[in-house]
């Protein structure tokens, strides 16, 4: 993508999405010249859908610190980016939303981290967040406000703007209320949501752990999914699970260029019997050791012939300057080293590993190649990979490997449900999905097909909003 010069887009929006990210980042080139990606992630995935066929602006970071862009449009999207500092992504991004609430909501895989001066950073960067979004909406209209990191703009929003209709998705887990007690900032964050109409979480369960909240911590009264706030207002709790754009995918996948594709990427693996695939953000939540762990004993124990199957591992970077990404990436590149360097040959690696971003249309000829999907998150909110090797089946074959700990689980009940902590587990469930007759593979998939392609992005995201229309505020 190349860089494009700024439109200017004074109008305001009758619908307006704010997030962390707009859909495209701002990089700079070796040559110090400026280009444009598109993010990563799972929430943009979801939302460029959402904003293509409906008229809205979209508020958010562009990636770049310490840059001021004016509003300009992009692939039909309005994009309206929010400035941050080199300080305020240190603190605000890298810190308080990615080294506190991330692993504090993730089940603290890893240990949160709580500092008084990234707290400060989250406040005033979800107040210009609000600001500018309250310059950004036109009078009553719906703000839909996403994500962990902007989870005090929906009450900033309301001081500023109580005409509007302000909604609020949490992409990420929602966690028991015992380990969210730790949070020093817990009733801030609380109220801060409390200033949306409508809350969405992925699962009933992460609904029922903030009403619990609201009611204990913050001694409100709550019936069932409704909580009444002190300012007399109703405000709905309801899990709405993310989805894709099923048939989008799948339309790419069957394209005769995803077919050729599929194929030349299987004939320079070696043309294997067996291909397994593994796409995620390079993120410790993801599982991705425990994965490569099983798959290298399973070869080692001749249980897998390194032969007849390769494993591709696809990782998008992902938060490059927190920590504990950093050593994630050694470990990974550590441990597929070893690996191919005990098992390979010469012109062959059993793990081909790819630490870069791919376009769309070599995702879908990728997934379209792959006979078995393995996804096996310690935790993840959704995990949008598993539904989209779905999609991209263009018949009722195939396996998807996924961990129960992943919100797509719910939906997916005919996977091969792993427990990623246990890697015996994982190791026979791995070999069950590679030894099943096809007869019982497409038994499986057959459902899941059908439920993907039922529940996709359109009607996850008309639900949402309707809802929204209907909470009665008083
Ligand atoms: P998260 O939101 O935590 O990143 P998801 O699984 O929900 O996790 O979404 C990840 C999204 O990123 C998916 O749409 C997937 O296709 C995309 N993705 C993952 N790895 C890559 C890659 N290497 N290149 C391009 N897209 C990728
Ligand atoms: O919900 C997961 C999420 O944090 C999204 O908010 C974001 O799109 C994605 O992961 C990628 O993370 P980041 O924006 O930190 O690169």
């Amino acid at each position: 993508m190349s860089a494009r010069p700024a439109q200017s887009t004074s109008a305001t929006a009758t619908f307006v999405v704010v997030a962390n990210r707009l859909p495209v980042d701002r990089v700079e080139n070796p040559d110090g010249t400026a280009d444009w990606r598109p993010s990563p992630g799972g929430l943009v995935t979801a939302f460029e859908p959402v904003m293509r066929s409906r008229e809205g602006a979209w508020v958010g970071w562009h990636g770049a610190p310490d840059e001021e862009l004016a509003p300009f449009t992009n692939d039909g999207i309005k994009l309206v980016p929010v400035t941050l500092s080199s300080h305020e992504v240190a603190d605000y991004y890298e810190g308080f939303s990615n080294a506190t609430l991330w692993p504090l909501y993730h089940d603290v895989i890893a240990t949160p981290e709580f500092h008084r001066e990234w707290w400060d950073a989250y406040v005033m960067v979800n107040q210009r967040f609000a600001d500018q979004t309250a310059q950004v909406a036109g009078p009553g209209a719906v703000v839909w406000v996403q994500d962990y990191q902007l989870q005090l703009v929906p009450q900033m929003l309301r001081q500023l703007r109580p005409d509007l209709r302000i909604g609020f998705f949490l992409h990420i887990p929602f966690p028991p209320t015992e380990l969210y007690q730790q949070l020093p900032w817990r009733n801030q964050i609380l109220e801060g949501l409390l200033g949306a109409d409508l809350v969405g979480f992925q699962l009933v369960g992460g609904a029922q752990n903030f009403v619990r909240l609201v009611r204990q911590r913050l001694q409100l009264e709550t019936h069932r999914d409704r909580v009444r706030t002190t300012d007399g207002r109703t405000v709905v709790a309801r899990a709405y699970p993310i989805a894709i754009d099923a048939k989008g995918l799948h339309d790419l996948a069957a394209s005769p260029e995803a077919a050729e594709r599929a194929a030349d990427i299987r004939r320079d693996l070696g043309d294997p019997r067996l291909l397994f695939l593994g796409v995620d953000r390079l993120d410790y939540t993801k599982g991705l050791l425990e994965r490569i762990r099983a798959f290298g004993e399973l070869v080692d124990e001749g249980k897998i012939d390194p032969d007849e199957a390769v494993l591709v591992q696809l990782a998008i970077p992902s938060r490059e300057r927190v920590d504990l990404y950093r050593q994630l990436r050694d470990e990974v590149d550590r441990l597929v080293g070893r690996i191919n360097g005990d098992l390979g040959r010469i012109g062959r690696s059993f793990v081909t590993y790819l630490h870069t971003s791919y376009p769309r249309e070599e995702m879908a000829a990728l997934y379209r190649a792959a006979d078995i999907m393995v996804v096996t998150p310690m935790r993840d909110g959704m995990n949008l990979v598993a539904k989209e090797y779905v999609a991209c089946r263009q018949a009722d074959d195939g396996a998807l490997v996924l961990s129960e700990f992943a919100g797509a689980a719910r939906e997916l009940r005919q996977a091969y449900l792993v427990n990623p902590h246990d890697i015996n587990g994982m190791k026979d469930k791995l070999i069950e999905a590679m030894e099943d007759s096809p007869r019982a593979k497409a038994r499986r998939m057959r459902v899941m097909r059908r439920q993907v392609f039922e529940h996709d992005i359109d009607r996850w995201a008309s639900t949402f909003l309707e809802d929204l229309q209907g909470v009665q505020p008083t």
